[in-house]
């Protein structure tokens, strides 16, 4: 029987909050937009999964290869009892983390810590039952709640895996990692995951499947809205759209009207205007240099430890320790 704990820092009324915020906000200016952590319904949360596991997508495989290589020397470079995930999802690639940490006899505790709680839930008792550690799970936003993150006396393992840093602008993403290494102490360890620059037409691919996943999950912000504030916006009216910004070094998706429309979304007695083509800002996954990954670590007040890439040097685990 294991010991699980689930906190809850993003209720129904601060999630409702939010979303009224950034649905007003991101649907009146011009360039629409919306921030990504609306996909992750429990529909978004499993089209994400679905997303992962297509011959284009590499990057999950590509970063579970590093672990399947190195979750051993991994683990007992950071030599902690406690694994917390941010933006944790299905936390599958996870379990060999888990795997080397029990291996080494050192696996405490799990805390995996995600907007989504339903999947969130279902993960933590999947992974208490299969392990038999301490899960103790947090809803939260990783911008807002990282202080929730619960204390261990020798240290944490932080990992955030996925390349989901690299949904984070520029700005945030600094903002993200100075707050993270404010919320760490001295003994705890950062494992980041990052996707690394590397042919367009591969990346493009990643982010436009011919099976159409990525754009079922780019229309799902759209089914979230609807669900969630009374709308009537039609995921079908929308193509989805997915380029590569070589100035900024990242793929976007945006979802582009068909033809020009009105939709309303009654709960906020709100209607948004379409022109024909318009385009709505939906996500950016950055793609990095592993220099460049040092760089910003080291600005946000971290010295990396290690760092690891696949055979095809597609991705790149940093772990990095708060140099204070
Ligand atoms: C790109 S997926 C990565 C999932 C998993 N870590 C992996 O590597 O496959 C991003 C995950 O982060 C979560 N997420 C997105 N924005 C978040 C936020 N602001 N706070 C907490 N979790 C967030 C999503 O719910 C989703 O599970």
């Amino acid at each position: 029987m294991s010991d699980l704990t689930i906190e809850v820092h993003l209720g129904p009324d601060d999630r409702r909050v939010a979303l009224e915020r950034d649905v007003r906000e991101g649907l009146t200016r011009r360039p629409k937009s919306l921030p990504p952590v609306w996909f992750y319904d429990e529909r978004g949360s499993r089209l994400f999964d679905e997303i992962t596991r297509l011959p284009e997508y590499y990057p999950t495989r590509a970063e579970r290869e590093i672990l399947v290589r190195h979750a051993a020397e991994i683990v007992r470079t950071a030599g902690v009892s406690t694994l917390v995930e941010l933006g944790s999802g299905t936390s599958e690639k996870t379990r060999l983390l888990l795997d080397a940490m029990a291996e080494a006899d050192l696996l405490g505790s799990f805390v995996p810590f995600d907007v989504s709680e339903e999947v969130l839930t279902a993960a933590a008792v999947a992974i208490g039952s299969a392990y038999g550690c301490r899960v103790h799970a947090v809803v939260g936003d990783f911008h807002r709640h990282l202080a929730a993150i619960p204390d261990a006396d020798d240290g944490r393992l932080v990992a955030f895996l996925g390349s989901t840093i690299g949904n984070l602008d520029p700005a945030q993403r600094r903002r993200f990692l100075f707050d993270l290494d404010a919320a760490m102490t001295r003994d705890d360890r950062l494992l980041l995951g990052t996707d690394l620059v590397k042919d367009v037409d591969r990346l493009v691919a990643a982010y436009d499947d011919p099976s159409g996943v990525t754009a079922a999950f780019n229309r799902n912000v759209l089914a979230v809205l609807n669900a969630e504030l009374r709308g009537d916006l039609r995921p079908d009216a929308f193509d989805h759209v997915a380029f590569w910004d070589d100035d900024n070094a990242w793929i976007e998706m945006r979802l582009r009207a068909r033809q020009a429309h009105s939709a309303r979304l009654a709960a906020l007695d709100l209607d948004v205007d379409f022109a024909q083509g318009e385009e709505l800002h939906t996500e950016i996954s950055s793609k990095f240099r592993p220099e460049q990954v040092s760089a910003e670590l080291h600005d946000a007040g971290f010295v990396v430890e290690g760092t690891w890439t696949d055979p095809d040097g597609d991705f790149l685990l940093t772990l990095a320790r708060p140099y204070c």
